[in-house]
């Protein structure tokens, strides 16, 4: 993901970069369809910092009690971070962010659509998308998705 995405962040004057080294580690799903998460939130990562900047990704996996309202089973997550210095979230748009055409960007940069469609495919998953927020100071979304254990051997 890190390699397909850094030339479109190179383009925004941003960097995108791998916190450490994390182990190897498995999710089921929809390939194709994970990557457009991946790619949504690196995307509104680099426009949160139009002067440019760092996203950090970062996964690990954790034993993990999700919000109520998601009525998902505590187990074993796999989160991956995706971490901005940007713009971060006014409290009063928090509450949009992930329905569908809610932007607060001008309608070449963005359709509201992004949050809307990420969320969606993590629910598919049998996940959500976490945020924690900070005005001026940026933004962490985390993607959960269900672990499934360690890799099957070839
Ligand atoms: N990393 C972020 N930093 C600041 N605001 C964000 C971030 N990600 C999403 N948002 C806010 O959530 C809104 C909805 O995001 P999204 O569904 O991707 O639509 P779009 O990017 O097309 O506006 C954005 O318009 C923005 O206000
Ligand atoms: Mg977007």
């Amino acid at each position: 993901m890190i390699v397909l995405l850094a030339p479109e962040a190179r383009k925004r004057t941003t960097r995108l970069h791998l916190d450490g080294d994390p182990p190897p580690t498995v999710v089921v799903g929809d390939p194709s369809k994970l990557m457009q998460i991946l790619t949504n939130l690196t995307i509104n990562a680099a426009q949160a910092m139009p002067d440019g900047g760092t996203v950090t990704c970062s996964i690990e996996t954790r034993r993990v009690e999700p919000p109520g309202a998601e009525g998902l089973p505590e187990r074993d997550y796999v989160c991956i971070h995706v971490q901005d210095g940007g713009t971060g979230i006014r409290r009063a748009d928090l509450d949009h962010i992930f329905d569908t055409f809610f932007t607060t960007k001008t309608a070449d940069e963005g359709s509201g659509l992004g949050l809307a469609v990420s969320s969606r495919i993590a629910r598919e998953h049998g996940g959500w998308i976490g945020v924690i927020t900070e005005e001026g100071q940026g933004s962490t979304f985390t993607v959960y998705l269900p672990a499934t254990g360690a890799p099957a051997q070839a």
